[in-house]
């Protein structure tokens, strides 16, 4: 690994362009942490203060939920600069990464193509592909094309672009290989399940494959597949993973109804997929788990805590992703009853619970910890609590 976090480790794909293409990326990526770490902070007091009293002389009562503060908190000044400042970072980030991308997309492509063809392991993506509504009619996190744009069975840009965009955006809190989320379940895994070993292991909405590579390197017997609806995001990911030399498979596939035959995989994981569909495939792909699953197998769903978990200003400050960044099942999600899905789908109530896996950067050893270069890494600072929030469900051993 990577000792340095707070520097994206490089390979063959990644498209970090010239010296001047990469200090625009580190000053986005610095923007970004200057207004968690400098402008977040102030919106408590700013709120507490003078957008209380306001509130309470209007309505002759306090704020009561995330939706009484959002409506408190939009007309004031310091809230307009911490919202407007952090859409503008988000536009500067991924433009400072389109530049040199669309200058190198060509030698990109190219060799992107070159690694897949010497690859054995499985490619699969189709210019039919019917990408769902909620994933082509925006560009999700403001992501220019969004995941699934694609102009030729050969493009790779949405990949590339998230590749180096999402490592920005994250501020190297998804560690150098951008796997944190992958590596941190499969730690929680051989902690918590230590005697299971998966021989077929399924990531869907596996984008490019980052949180998919750490199951083979742990797990390196199994079989392990990554899918997603977006085709130039998983030719990327064949690509990126053979780079890597890791034989993983990466299929055009839509988690709501797969081609894969009923009881394919011991385990089925994801990482940040569901607050990106919708209220009516996430039941659909609960099921389809619960029909992919061998008896006994394992799902685990790490994804954003639901908003029962946190007090109504952390609601409100994490649903400005819903209003400012394009993502607009981002609160809703965390409104569904996961629990009650899990259940409808088959799973046996007592196995389903929210657990916390914690980060793996975290776990990094002492030596480890001490050459990091740019600061010390907080717990807590990006992942609320210091971990991902996971929602973990067996399927009964004798169905
Ligand atoms: C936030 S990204 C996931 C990131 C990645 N899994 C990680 O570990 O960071 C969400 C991905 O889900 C994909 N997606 C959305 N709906 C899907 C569906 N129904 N089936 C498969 N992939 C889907 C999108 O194309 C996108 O690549």
């Amino acid at each position: 690994m990577n000792q340095n976090i707070f520097q994206q480790a490089p390979h063959d794909l990644l498209p970090v362009g010239n010296h001047d293409d990469r200090m625009r990326q580190e000053f986005s990526k610095s923007f970004r942490q200057y207004i968690q770490n400098g402008l977040l902070p102030g919106l408590t007091p700013v709120f507490e203060g003078r957008v209380t009293r306001t509130f309470q002389k209007e309505h002759g009562r306090p704020p009561a939920d995330r939706h009484d503060i959002r409506k408190a908190m939009v007309t004031d000044p310091y809230f307009q600069t911490y919202a407007s400042s952090t859409r503008i970072a988000q536009e500067l980030l991924w433009s400072s990464v389109i530049d040199p991308l669309e200058r190198d997309l060509g030698p990109l492509t190219e060799k992107a193509e070159t690694l897949s063809t010497q690859s054995p392991a499985m490619l699969k993506t189709s210019e039919d592909f019917d990408v769902p509504r909620y994933v082509s009619a925006i560009d999700i996190h403001c992501m220019p094309g969004g995941y699934a744009s694609s102009r030729s069975d050969k493009d790779i840009f949405a990949g590339a672009l998230y590749d180096r965009g999402v490592y920005l955006y994250a501020m190297g809190y998804m560690g150098p290989d951008n796997d944190d989320m992958g590596r941190s379940v499969c730690n929680y895994i051989k902690r918590n399940l230590p005697e299971f070993a998966p021989e077929t292991i399924l990531d869907m909405g596996c984008t490019i494959g980052h949180s998919t590579l750490p199951f083979k390197e742990e797990f390196p017997d199994a079989e392990v597949t990554g899918i997603d609806v977006a085709g130039p995001c998983i030719r990327y990911a064949h690509a990126r993973a053979a780079a890597k030399e890791l034989n993983v498979g990466f299929l055009q596939e839509n988690a709501e109804e797969t081609s894969f035959a009923d009881q394919s995989f011991d385990l089925i994981v994801s990482h940040i997929l569901l607050h990106e569909t919708s209220g009516k495939a996430m039941p659909r792909i609960f099921d389809e788990c619960y029909r992919l699953l061998k008896p006994g197998g394992y799902m685990i769903h790490a994804d954003l805590p639901p908003f029962g978990k946190m007090g109504p200003f952390m609601q409100f400050i994490l649903d400005n992703e819903t209003y400012y960044n394009n993502e607009p099942f981002w609160g809703a999600m965390r409104e569904i009853d996961q629990i009650k899905l899990a259940s409808d789908a088959g799973f046996a109530p007592g196995t389903i619970r929210f657990d916390t896996a914690p980060m793996a950067v975290m776990e990094l050893s002492e030596a480890e910890q001490a050459a990091l270069t740019d600061r010390e890494f907080v717990a807590g600072e990006y992942a609320p609590g210091g971990g991902w929030e996971v929602l973990i469900a067996q399927k009964g051993k004798t169905e």
